[in-house]
């Protein structure tokens, strides 16, 4: 059984994430979308809302489980017997930042190690962080996310007004 793992943010998950999901889990048995909830960065939405939005998104591809982690992707990995950690790669901008990452962790955990996928041209400039700005001043997001994502970024929004 392979399993792997795509960890990030997801504050919120985009279309970008999603084209990265769906091919993922072409590849590998099992795909858990492992959701930090110990990120330095100030979130929008909270670990449990982001873990929600994500499971409603992937409902259709059946072997998608989604949950939240604490602490390091290797030791997550670990305890969930997973031996793939799978990243997008949006722009060469993206490497050098992500071949630190999976050199550190496979130095940690040999056991561990990462695949990358190219991210589809359409979606290679999208960032959570632009389609969070882009929505709190109203902006239309429906290109970048999905219609349910975009219902819960507008009610955040408002919420916090
Ligand atoms: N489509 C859209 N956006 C994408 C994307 C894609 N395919 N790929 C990356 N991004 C964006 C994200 O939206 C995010 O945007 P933002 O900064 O505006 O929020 C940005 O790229 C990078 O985010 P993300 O993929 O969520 O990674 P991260 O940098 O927040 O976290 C982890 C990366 C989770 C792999 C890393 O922090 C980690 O492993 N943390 C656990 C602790 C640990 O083990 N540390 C040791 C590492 S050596």
């Amino acid at each position: 059984m392979k399993t792997g793992i795509y960890p990030g943010s997801f504050d919120p998950i985009t279309l970008g994430h999603l084209d990265i999901i769906k091919r993922a889990a072409l590849v590998v048995d099992k795909l858990i979308i492992g959701v930090l909830n110990n990120s330095a960065k100030k979130s929008l939405f909270t670990p449990e809302e982001r873990v929600a939005m994500i499971q409603k998104v992937t409902s259709d591809i059946p072997n998608v489980e989604v949950e939240s982690f604490n602490g390091l992707l290797v030791d997550f990995a670990d305890q969930k017997q997973a031996h793939i950690i799978v990243r997008g790669l949006r722009a060469i901008s993206d490497f050098e930042y992500e071949l630190q990452i999976a050199q550190t962790n496979r130095k940690v955990n040999s056991k561990v190690d990462t695949m990358f996928f190219t991210t589809s041209e359409e979606y290679s400039y999208i960032s959570s962080s632009i389609v969070k700005e882009y929505a709190m001043y109203g902006g239309d997001v429906s290109q970048f996310v999905t219609p349910y994502v975009e219902t819960c970024l507008k009610a955040k929004i408002k919420e916090n007004r």
